[in-house]
């Protein structure tokens, strides 16, 4: 990166949207107003997007705040909203998904087909004894099945937990274990870099501890052995592809669970992000709608994501779905089995809108221009970033290289808390400035404040809040409603906090600059640097640990850990070699530190807090910033010796 985060506000560039582009445009620049003039009749408005089998009475109750509930007392069914009205209206026959696996043919699924894939897992679901309210674990690679099963389970009112197919064994288990759920949905394993890996193992290791796992459903995707428990073990092709292919879909109250996700807290422990279904399913549609410009008739639409994170919720399954678009689901990596694989997939399949996060563009940029200039592009009309801030360079990147100078970027700003994008331009409406999420939509409320909770003006920074609750916010905390508000709503009881810090343009453009918390942002995932701390210190070598996140070229940042290690254990790059694979065990290869140093001492202030903006300026190899609070200050000498630093 040329280009670092405390100079992006300084960025003059601008692209205001095209003439075409604002000729097809689903919406025009009154939707801002419409939405300030009266925000809850606005929303309203958007509910009606979706099929209501009861239609509510309040739009919002706030009273209990900040536990919200959004369109009170209707009633609906995610799942038919999202399948089967799509094939009432006639459309049964539109591509749903275009699946492309890691290698071999494309399967074409329309929503007809569907319609009776969903169907006979929710019965299949029911025959197994899931009810309504019990929790269902997936755990599975980028295959339609994934996609089929969460929406069995919304279409039953069994809140699903989706847990990322490369978190480990230990991962999968707390998850299970917090979220006590009955079933598991997995594959013998997955297609990855042209060679099989197994997953169900994983499942078998995590289960063993979980009381609460009555059943573990397989999808043979590989083919490859596996244990098999013959009490608890069941084979989707057994249940699910035997059973009967109609349903009828039920429905259920706007807050009823709809899923259940984890993500990194500034703790140890995961936090199982609650979401609800009305007011859920009404900005991921509308969002996907207006952001993204959708025309579901011509468009084909492709979200890079997994479904394991946030981003393959609310813009693989439910957003997309939920309008009737084509969207194609691609299995496999970038780079297999060349590095043009997601280009080819462009090509093939006319993929007019891209969704995909900074750090992949990044990559791109370091294989080079000439890749994708291979390939025939010109289906794409827009183009989407989420996960982390873009920096100018690989927006314009984007935007020449991959976008031909003529799509425009929405950089989209949002977290797994508030379910659905927040802060983004409207292609057709908003200028876009390279490295800007722009303004909050409208409907949203989105402030910058200063310590104080004191709204900064143009030009001012500070830490982002949101003012006004909205229809996809959390719902709270699975298991622990203090802990929502302590995390999000303590600071300035009035605004949500988020965690990130921002600031305004002179045009009142909003920056975002990265978490302002101990959360570290890799690739786009959310890692803490307390669990990576847990991690290491679960092994026998490490007596201490403190972990940072370093600025990094390609993934945004990088892991880097300090360690002391206990009396008597040899430093070597093999101890190091071994650190990472614990970790790696302890939660997934996405959290293997970067980089472990071995040091003797910490820095740490007179209260013991590890001041981790002194490591930060050793991981990145910066001059020190100020050493007078800590307890000891010629730690820091003894550390950079020891790493052999020397500044
Ligand atoms: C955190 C949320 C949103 C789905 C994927 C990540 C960062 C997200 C942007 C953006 C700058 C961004 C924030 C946020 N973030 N989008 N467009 N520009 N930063 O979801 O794991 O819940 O992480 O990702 O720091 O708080 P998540």
């Amino acid at each position: 990166m040329t280009d670092t985060l405390e100079n992006l506000a300084t960025e003059s560039r601008s692209f205001p949207p095209s003439p075409e582009f604002v000729a097809q445009s689903n919406v025009t620049a009154a939707i801002y107003d419409e939405a300030a003039a009266d925000r809850l009749g606005f929303w309203a408005e958007q509910a009606q997007r979706l099929d209501w089998a009861q239609p509510w009475t309040e739009v919002l109750d706030w009273s209990d705040a900040p536990f919200a509930k959004w369109f009170v007392g209707g009633r609906l069914s995610v799942a038919y909203n999202c399948v089967d009205r799509h094939v009432d209206n006639g459309l049964g026959s539109r591509a749903a998904i275009i699946f492309e696996p890691e290698s071999g043919e494309a399967e074409t699924i329309t929503y007809a087909d569907l319609q009776k894939r969903v169907s006979q897992a929710a019965n299949a679901l029911t025959e197994l004894g899931v009810e309504a309210g019990d929790r269902v674990a997936i755990y599975m690679p980028m295959i339609p099945q994934a996609v089929v099963a969460m929406l069995a389970c919304a279409r039953i009112g069994a809140p699903h937990s989706v847990v990322f197919g490369g978190f480990s064994a230990e991962a999968l288990r707390s998850r299970i274990e917090d979220a006590e759920a009955k079933v598991v949905i997995t594959t013998d394993g997955q297609f990855r870099r042209g060679s099989s890996m197994p997953l169900k193992p994983a499942v078998d290791e995590a289960v063993e501890h979980c009381p609460t796992v009555q059943k573990v459903l397989v999808v043979r995707r590989t083919g490859d052995d596996v244990a098999w428990n013959d009490e608890r073990d069941v084979w989707w092709h057994d249940v699910v592809a035997t059973a009967p292919d109609t349903h009828e879909a039920q429905d259920f109250d706007a807050e009823h669970p709809l899923f259940i996700l984890y993500t990194s807290g500034t703790t140890g422990k995961p936090k199982g992000i609650l979401h609800t279904s009305g007011g859920y399913l009404t900005q991921a549609s509308y969002t996907h709608n207006t952001v993204f410009d959708l025309k579901p008739e011509t468009d084909v639409y492709w979200c890079t994501a997994d479904i394991g994170w946030v981003t393959g919720h609310s813009y693989i399954v439910y957003g997309p779905l939920s309008n009737g678009a084509t969207q194609v689901i691609y299995e496999g990596t970038p780079d297999t089995p060349h590095k043009g694989r997601w280009w080819e997939i462009v090509q093939k399949h006319k993929v007019s809108i891209l969704y995909t996060a900074p750090t992949a563009i990044r990559t791109f940029m370091k294989w080079g221009a000439d890749i994708p200039a291979q390939y025939d592009l010109s289906s794409l009309r827009l183009l989407g970033s989420v996960g982390e801030p873009i920096n100018p360079e690989a927006w314009m990147w984007y935007r020449d290289v991959i976008g031909g100078g003529r799509c425009p970027i929405v950089d989209t700003w949002w977290q797994t808390e508030t379910g659905a994008m927040m802060i983004s331009p409207l292609p057709g409406v908003t200028e876009c400035k390279p490295g800007s999420a722009m303004r909050a939509l409208p409907g949203i409320g989105a402030v910058i404040v200063d310590d104080h909770g004191e709204p900064v003006g143009p030009g001012g920074g500070g830490y982002l809040v949101l003012s006004e609750p909205w229809p996809s916010m959390l719902r709270g905390i699975w298991g622990d409603p203090q802990r929502y508000k302590d995390t999000y709503w303590s600071r300035w009881p009035q605004y949500y906090f988020a965690g990130d810090g921002a600031k305004y343009d002179e045009d009142g453009a909003i920056w975002l600059l990265g978490r302002v918390d101990d959360v570290m942002n890799v690739s786009g995932h959310r890692i803490s640097t307390t669990e990576v701390e847990s991690a290491l210190v679960s092994h026998p070598a490490v007596a201490e640990a403190a972990v940072v996140g370093a600025t990094d070229e390609t993934t945004g940042q990088g892991i880097v850990a300090f360690v002391i290690l206990r009396g008597g254990i040899e430093d070597g790059p093999e101890l190091v070699q071994e650190l990472r694979k614990h970790v790696g065990h302890e939660i997934g290869p996405i959290a293997k530190p970067r980089q472990i140093l071995v040091v003797p001492e910490l820095p740490k202030t007179r209260s013991g807090k590890i001041m981790r903006r002194l490591l930060r300026d050793v991981a990145e190899n910066r001059s020190l910033g100020d050493v007078t609070t800590l307890a000891d200050p010629t730690i820091m000498n003894l550390i950079q010796q020891g790493l052999g630093a020397g500044n």
